[in-house]
């Protein structure tokens, strides 16, 4: 959700400005703008709408600028409108801000303006009130204003700032909300995301919660919330621009489907040698770990589902009881936390805001927090004690696909090293599992070698208006995770319901060739599966079926099967999911929907 850009250096900033906003447009967003320092005075250009819009507006116009801020802005205060896109700045126009998150007060702070100043709202935004604070306390510093403003200012923020009458410099505030620092040669970057700055330099500074960095072409100050300087971190970034590109697919959730032999591969093999499972960032106990007496998996969304099936796997391998929660319900319902008590965060941005919400309640009740996390150095990994990091590299479409299944393979690793470090599972029995984990790679590759039969599948049911899933068991959780990719992509009405569950009114909606993709992959409930597939075919519905390789033929029963290579039947979710990827996507694209970009949606939730 809103992106930021901000560069100071020696080259033009127009076209790094709008190249990164491009780089941030899988964050979702609604409207765009810019603000250069221009001929002694700040130069604002905005449009409601794609960055096409923007583009289209300042083409033809000179535009020539060492300095500048961008956003791309997903509408929260105010409907998305031009009036409404960042940047905004003060009534004198010495100041000019981008933001992203929510002031909290910021009705409090407007009344404070209205009332002290002579400031003149535009906008229906709360961002608005950032600049004319920044301005009410400019006398000639524009560190100290900002540090001023942000002393008032409640909410969840980072902020890009830059003023007229220092066109050297760049502020950048980081409260809640992500924000890095891009080291280059003779220039200096911010951005919410690391993509939108890789084209100039791989080298990033971690800021910190209230942290505030002095930005000029050749220097980096970062000031914590006394105004002391500190060292931030340094991180060096590993994957390259391409793996932020297309390279050839239409679609960056194609590309990213087709990413993840890889992205699993990586994701298992940093965390063995030997067979043995080694963590670099998780050094529980076995007193430790004995020590628990709960244990909650978090998240949202997808998130939410790769910890339900981390679920099994804890039980499965640990003997574990855990309870899996949505964040979001999480937090306003009471839940019993001590320090006893053991929270799995997962989440692919790091920063959504349920779920670092949700961590910092448990945190605050003294339980200790173990986050699966994708983005380095995001908030949910900075306020972690334990932390494994899915190595899926950047993953751009808004749908999650490959770190769905990075973040399953770091939970069986878990729940393996926590049955081993229990002694559930002995130490050859931990290599069998391994070596059928090693094995998983090939097996999604096989899956994608036969993505043209998911296509044909797709071209027969694009134009359905209702699609339902069923499973029991893990085939139950991977059954809400495909309805979520195909509801989130192709907008079509779809829901995921447990077999067993269905003769208890769901089944009421059957009727002639209703679609239904039932997963029959757990061998102790094969003959339970297929008696629910007899119901709902006595009532008419059109079946398609995922199994395993070596399964019994269902063939006259169904009136399609999709084999999915054998694997552990714990194992299952990580590639039945594959082929319901690629259906959701062959889908959407058929039905003309912006795959990458779904309506309505943002990659990264950092509003509640
Ligand atoms: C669905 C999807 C979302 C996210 C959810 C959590 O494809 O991407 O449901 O899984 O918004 O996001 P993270 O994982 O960043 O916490």
């Amino acid at each position: 959700m809103c992106g930021i850009i901000g560069y100071v250096g020696k080259k033009n900033a127009v076209p790094i400005l709008i190249d990164g906003l491009k780089k941030l447009e899988y964050r979702g967003y609604d409207s765009s703008g810019i603000a250069i320092y221009n001929d002694n005075s700040l130069s604002i250009h905005k449009s409601k709408g794609k960055l096409k819009n923007l583009e289209n507006k300042i083409e033809g116009k000179t535009l020539y600028s060492n300095l500048g801020i961008g956003h791309t802005r997903w509408a929260t205060h105010g409907e998305p409108a031009d009036v409404n896109s960042h940047a905004h700045t003060s009534t004198r126009e010495t100041i000019a801000e981008i933001h992203n998150g929510i002031i909290e007060n910021y009705l409090e702070l407007k009344s404070f303006l209205q009332k002290n100043s002579q400031c003149v709202f535009k906008s229906e935004t709360d961002t608005e009130i950032i600049a004319h604070l920044i301005d009410y306390f400019y006398e000639g510093n524009l560190f100290d204003a900002v540090y001023n403003a942000t002393q008032k200012m409640e909410g969840a923020y980072s902020i890009g700032v830059i003023c007229k009458d220092e066109p050297n410099k760049l502020i950048g505030v980081r409260k809640d909300s992500p924000l890095i620092i891009g080291i280059g040669e003779n220039e200096n970057f911010i951005a919410s995301d690391i993509p939108a700055i890789l084209k100039y330099t791989k080298d990033v500074l971690l800021i910190e919660n209230n942290q505030f960095a002095e930005i000029t072409k050749d220097n980096v100050k970062v000031f914590d919330n006394d105004k002391n300087e500190i060292k931030s971190k340094f991180f060096k970034v590993t994957w390259d621009e391409e793996c932020a590109e297309k390279e050839g697919f239409d679609h960056f959730t194609l590309k990213e489907i087709f990413e993840q032999p890889k992205a699993v591969h990586r994701t298992l093999h940093h965390n063995i040698k030997n067979n043995e499972i080694h963590f670099e960032n998780i050094n529980i106990t076995k007193d430790e770990l004995k020590s628990f007496n709960k244990i909650y998996i978090l998240g949202c969304g997808t998130a939410y589902n790769a910890g339900l099936i981390g679920k099994y796997a804890l039980k499965k391998f640990a003997g574990i009881n855990a309870m899996c929660e949505i964040a979001s319900e999480f937090r306003y319902n009471d839940p019993i936390i001590d320090e006893n008590t053991l929270v799995i965060c997962i989440s692919q941005s790091g920063e959504t805001l349920d779920t670092l919400q949700s961590l910092r309640l448990a945190k605050e009740k003294r339980a200790k927090i173990l986050s699966i996390v994708n983005i380095v150095g995001s908030s949910i990994t900075r306020e972690s004690d334990y932390i494994f990091y899915t190595l899926g590299g950047p993953e751009i479409g808004v749908a999650s696909t490959k770190i769905f299944t990075c973040q399953l393979m770091g939970l069986y690793l878990l729940s393996l090293h926590f049955g081993n470090l229990l002694r559930r599972i002995s130490d050859d029995e931990i290599k069998f599992y391994i070596n059928e984990l090693i094995s998983i790679p090939d097996k999604i590759q096989k899956l994608l070698d036969d993505s043209e039969k998911i296509k044909q599948i797709a071209s027969e049911q694009f134009q359905n208006e209702s699609i339902f899933y069923m499973g029991r068991n893990v085939d139950m959780e991977i059954a809400y995770e495909s309805s979520l990719k195909l509801k989130e992509i192709s907008y079509i009405n779809s829901f995921a319901i447990g077999a067993g569950e269905l003769k208890h009114g769901t089944i009421a909606l059957v009727k002639d060739e209703t679609f239904v993709i039932s997963f029959a992959t757990q061998e102790f409930l094969f003959d339970k599966m297929i008696s629910n597939i007899k119901e709902i075919k006595a009532r008419g519905a059109y079946v398609l079926t995922i199994v395993k390789d070596e399964c019994k033929d269902i063939s006259d029963l169904c009136d399609k099967v999709l084999k999915i290579p054998y694997t552990l039947d714990i194992f299952t979710p990580i590639l039945s999911i594959i082929p319901m990827q690629l259906l959701a996507y062959h889908i959407s694209v058929m039905r003309g929907n912006d795959v990458d970009k779904p309506r309505n949606l943002a990659k990264s939730v950092t509003v509640e």
